[in-house]
């Protein structure tokens, strides 16, 4: 290898440069480059395999192990595609503080106790801190073992000697390979341990989890290097000042990608929620059922099951000559996408506006079919009518005006139906006679914008 090839890594997205400079220029981070001694050695291949072809059909006759593990945690086995595959690699990320290992101790300690033989090795915490965190969760009976280890070498002996189903490294930032100048927590001390660790998963055929911390600019540090190298990557997110924990599954190789996990974080631990709807529309509920403008109830569906939460706008005169545009819990392109869309092809005027959405209870939605209940909720706050109460709204919006239909209409009526609704804002069906009513929800099926613009006009909403 030349001299100076390129040692100088992002820690933020793990570009390579020749020079030190101030900024990435990939991620345009600032300040998070910095010198790394490269690496010598090539990965090793999968040793016992090298080489050898084997049939797709034989395949089934090969496959001894059991296809998942289960921890019974519900919430938690949904996220990751239905348990833990024997041989992945599975990587959760989280803000610092988020529950990252409170999930996972009660996740393994409920394996180990289905008789699953379980490992779960912190960097971080001292086993006596882990005892003290299992005895405040109610798990020291747990037949789980610990350790605290943060050299790879050490943790790979140990694996080899303890051959365990499930291990969980907690975290990732906290490992160091010897054979690397830099420190723990650098791109390449990160890539190498989980190289590693990854490797001997999949060779001895146990399932490891990586924890990974995120910086605050919401890559894992050390980071997007990683989520190529496991077959799954979940996230745990979460509001501060907000008691509810999502679990998302961002890539899967062995299930469904956008699968979420709901908990709840109690004093004893992430209580799973079963009822994600009831619990974001619980706050709504708590001030009498009053309707106030400039909300809507938006019925969406993460991953396989149906969400329903509040979408909460406020359009106000804005003091300031460029008005203000403030989003938490969507994307904000798409909501200057909506406004744009309000404007032009409805004639709605927004200038001079400053326009606040929330999403209520701290939710995170990537649906565009968030789009048509944004749209309600800033209308309703627009003209200061409330959303006939009992009424769920979803569709998506496109550019010209037109509100287009989502996938699992069904799904979504029969959530709101579940929880008290009655009346549905949603697109135009284009088949006729598809998914009709058995829900017993009454549809206002919606072709163009400019409807649901005359809904909040007419006044009968
Ligand atoms: P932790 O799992 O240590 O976070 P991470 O590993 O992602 O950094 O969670 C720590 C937070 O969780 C801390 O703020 C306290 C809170 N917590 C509870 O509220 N109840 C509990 O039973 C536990 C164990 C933690
Ligand atoms: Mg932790």
């Amino acid at each position: 290898m030349a001299k100076n090839a390129e040692r100088f890594v992002c820690q933020s997205c793990g570009a390579l440069y020749r020079k030190w400079q101030g900024k990435c220029d990939s991620c345009n981070e600032w300040n998070s480059i910095v010198e790394e001694v490269p690496l010598t050695s090539v990965p090793k291949g999968l040793g016992g395999t090298k080489g050898r072809v084997i049939e797709l059909v034989g395949l089934k006759g090969e496959a001894q192990a059991p296809s998942r593990w289960i921890s019974g945690i519900t919430e938690f086995d949904r996220a990751c595609g239905g348990g833990l595959v024997p041989g992945s690699a599975v990587l959760i990320g989280g803000d610092p503080g988020i529950g990252k290992s409170t999930i996972l101790l009660q996740a393994v300690a409920s394996l180990a106790t289905a008789g699953v033989s379980a490992l779960y090795i912190s960097g971080e915490e001292a086993v006596d801190q882990i005892r003290m965190r299992a005895e405040r969760l109610g798990l020291s009976e747990a037949p789980l073992q610990l350790a605290t280890e943060t050299s790879v070498r050490d943790i790979l002996t140990t694996l080899e000697q303890q051959r365990p189903d499930v291990v969980v490294i907690d975290s990732i930032q906290t490992m160091y390979v010897e054979s690397l100048e830099s420190a723990p927590g650098t791109v390449s001390q990160v890539r190498a341990s989980a190289q590693e660790l990854i490797r001997l998963a999949k060779t001895r055929g146990f399932s490891v989890i990586l924890v990974g911390h995120v910086t605050k600019e919401g890559t894992i540090a050390g980071p997007k290097v990683l989520e190529h190298m496991v077959d799954t990557v979940l996230y745990f997110e979460g509001e501060r000042g907000h008691h509810f924990r999502i679990l998302r599954a961002v890539k899967n190789r062995f299930g469904p990608a956008d699968e979420i996990g709901v908990f709840e974080m109690t004093d004893a631990g992430l209580a799973e929620v079963p009822n994600p709807s009831a619990l974001f529309l619980s706050e709504r509920d708590e001030d009498g059922g009053e309707s106030v403008s400039g909300a809507a109830v938006f019925a969406g569906v993460e991953g396989t099951r149906p969400v329903l939460v509040e979408i909460q706008a406020l359009v106000a005169p804005s003091a300031f000559s460029t008005p203000r545009r403030a989003v938490v819990g969507w994307d904000s392109a798409r909501l200057h996408m909506v406004l744009a869309v309000l404007e032009t092809r409805c004639g709605v005027s927004l200038a001079g506006r400053d326009v606040f959405l929330n999403v209520a209870g701290g939710l995170r939605i990537g649906e565009p079919a968030a789009d048509l209940a944004v749209a309600a909720a800033l209308l309703s706050s627009l003209g200061d009518r409330p959303v006939e109460s009992g009424t769920v709204v979803f569709g998506e919006i496109g550019l010209g005006g037109e509100v287009r239909a989502v996938s699992q209409t069904d799904t979504r009526l029969k959530e709101a139906a579940k929880l008290g609704f009655h009346r549905a804002i949603l697109p135009r069906a284009r088949g006729r006679g598809r998914g009709s009513g058995e829900s017993g929800i009454a549809r206002q099926e919606i072709g163009r914008l400019h409807e649901l613009v005359e809904v909040f006009e007419d006044g009968d909403s």
